[in-house]
């Protein structure tokens, strides 16, 4: 889809369609004030009628409005003025591109992007808005032998800004959004791809890709550099598969030599069945999800690399399946993590944390100014935050402070839960330094709690996406979140490293 910036009055746009908002009840904005002016009260007219009554969402296309030079109008309900926040200016939105994308028009003018929202700037409105509207045309139909064709699906969206010394701002945010929605977009992909072809090495295949297009250095690790390395842990998990595991570094050196990077480790199970400790067939094609954390950050790297961030960022993603098989991890095996703690595998399916403490171990080399780790790590986070947050873990409350300001901007929030000392008792083995699961209670603080034992010689900071990653049901799909709240977050780690450097 394309995108541009515009300033001008909405009669005058030679457009398919105007977008404007009515504020309940029956209230004109702006741009809806200057069309119905020009047109003799045709759109006051209607609304005394009771045909559009502002309420938030709803819409009413209108067809040859007099004396504008656009083919249609679309009156958006905007809910009450005073109510009119964020999530009123998503909904907003969200159901006009709905629109848009149902009826005729292929381009539009939108005017919303106009309306003053509490505590949000401009970049933040062009930034949803680009980003709804590229979700909105989203299809993963590449392995269906009939691609769907949608009617007439809108192609260009042009963004009003209400003065003309804003229009070079609202491009630069065009530009900002489009490089996070391909990021998210490959996240997408990559997240939906079935496990028969998106594989270790495809994930691999991927990166490298990734490195030639964007510039990135990339590294790809073979089994056997992993066990010079001692990642014992990891390659117990990958031993049961017939496919070989890859351990995948990316390095984008956007910042100077005195910077540390920020590492981003990303699990990447291609398939999770469980193993010996084999999980229930109902919906167990869901697993291919389960390397959403390292699609995340293949997509956040994408992102950051299109943009030209002056931050370095190391991308690590450890990538194998988790199958049951004769080679398998057993219940009751003790491994040795690269760390040199050694490990009991009482459930052989809490295999993620397995293949990432070797990664977090891994990440000590880079001496990173911070390391973030993102992983469809547990059920359990499922139930505790459902599909809305990212559960957040940290050792480092300044860290979690800025992922959740970032989640919160890009509305892809997260919400912290506690990593207290009392939580690591549930971890202790008679066999080994710790085991890999910490009983039914609070699985996935117990989970984030084995993790953090492999981060103590850096910030750290552990989301888990598991509930945020993907939808099932009908509209079963990867989402691409984290990519948003990971690339905002390191959006303004670059601006405050260029302020400090300005002085
Ligand atoms: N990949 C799963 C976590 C998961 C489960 C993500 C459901 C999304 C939906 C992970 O590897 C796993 O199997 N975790 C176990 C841990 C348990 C054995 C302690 C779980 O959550 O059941
Ligand atoms: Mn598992
Ligand atoms: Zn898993």
């Amino acid at each position: 889809m394309e995108f541009s910036i515009k300033s001008g009055s909405p009669e005058k746009q030679r457009t398919a369609c105007v977008v404007v908002g009515v504020f309940e009840p029956r209230r004109l904005t702006l741009a809806g004030d200057l069309i119905d002016r020009i047109s003799n009260d045709y759109l006051s007219d209607i609304i005394r009628r009771g045909d559009m009554e502002g309420k938030l969402g709803s819409t009413l296309l209108l067809h040859n409005v007099p004396h504008t030079l656009c083919d249609r109008v679309l009156l958006v309900g905007l809910g009450k003025e005073r109510d009119f926040k964020d999530q009123e200016f998503r909904k907003a939105v969200q159901s006009s591109i709905k629109t848009l994308n149902e009826t005729g028009s292929m381009e539009a003018v939108m005017y919303l992007t106009e309306l003053h929202v509490r505590r949000r700037d401009m970049d933040w409105k062009i930034e949803q808005t680009v980003l709804m509207a590229m979700e909105s045309v989203y299809r993963f139909d590449r392995l269906k032998s009939k691609q769907e064709e949608v009617r007439r699906p809108l192609r260009k969206l042009t963004l009003s800004v209400s003065r003309r010394n804003e229009l070079a701002a609202g491009e630069e945010a065009v530009r900002r959004s489009q490089a996070i929605a391909q990021g998210v977009n490959l996240a997408k992909d990559l997240g939906n791809l079935p496990a028969n072809i998106c594989t270790p090495a495809y994930l691999a295949e991927q990166a490298v890709g990734l490195g030639k297009t964007l510039n990135l250095k990339v590294e790809v690790l073979e089994q056997q550099d992993m066990e010079k390395l001692g990642m014992g842990a990891l390659l117990s998990v990958a031993k049961g598969s017939r496919q070989p595991a890859k351990f995948i570094v990316l390095h984008y050196p956007g910042g100077d030599k005195k910077h540390k990077p920020v590492v981003l480790v990303g699990k990447g199970i291609t398939f999770d069945a469980g193993g010996i400790s084999l999980k229930p067939a109902a919906d167990m094609d869901e697993m291919k999800y389960d390397m959403s954390g390292a699609a995340s950050v293949l997509g956040t790297m994408k992102a950051v690399a299109q943009l030209q961030l002056p931050i370095s960022v190391v991308g690590i993603i450890p990538a194998c399946e988790n199958l049951p098989d004769g080679a398998a991890n057993k219940p009751g095996d003790v491994v040795t993590s690269m760390s040199g703690q050694t490990i009991e595998v009482l459930n052989t399916d809490a295999e993620g944390r397995l293949i990432l403490c070797d990664a977090l171990t891994y990440a000590e080399r880079f001496e990173p100014e911070a390391v973030i780790d993102i992983a469809t790590l547990t059920g359990a986070c499922v139930i505790a935050l459902g599909h809305h947050a990212n559960g957040l873990f940290s050792n480092d409350d300044a860290l979690a402070r800025e992922l959740l300001q970032a989640g919160e901007y890009a509305h892809d929030r997260a919400w912290q839960l506690p990593l207290w000392d009392d939580y690591q008792e549930q971890l202790k083995s008679n066999f080994a330094d710790m085991a890999n699961i910490g009983g039914r209670p609070a699985g996935s603080i117990t989970a984030a709690c084995f993790l953090s034992r492999f981060a103590k010689k850096y910030t750290w900071a552990h989301l888990d996406i598991a509930g945020t990653a993907w939808k099932s049901g009908k509209e079963k799909g990867a989402t691409g979140r984290p990519v948003p709240l990971l690339t905002q977050f390191l959006v303004r780690r670059a601006q405050e490293i260029k302020q400090k450097a300005e002085g």
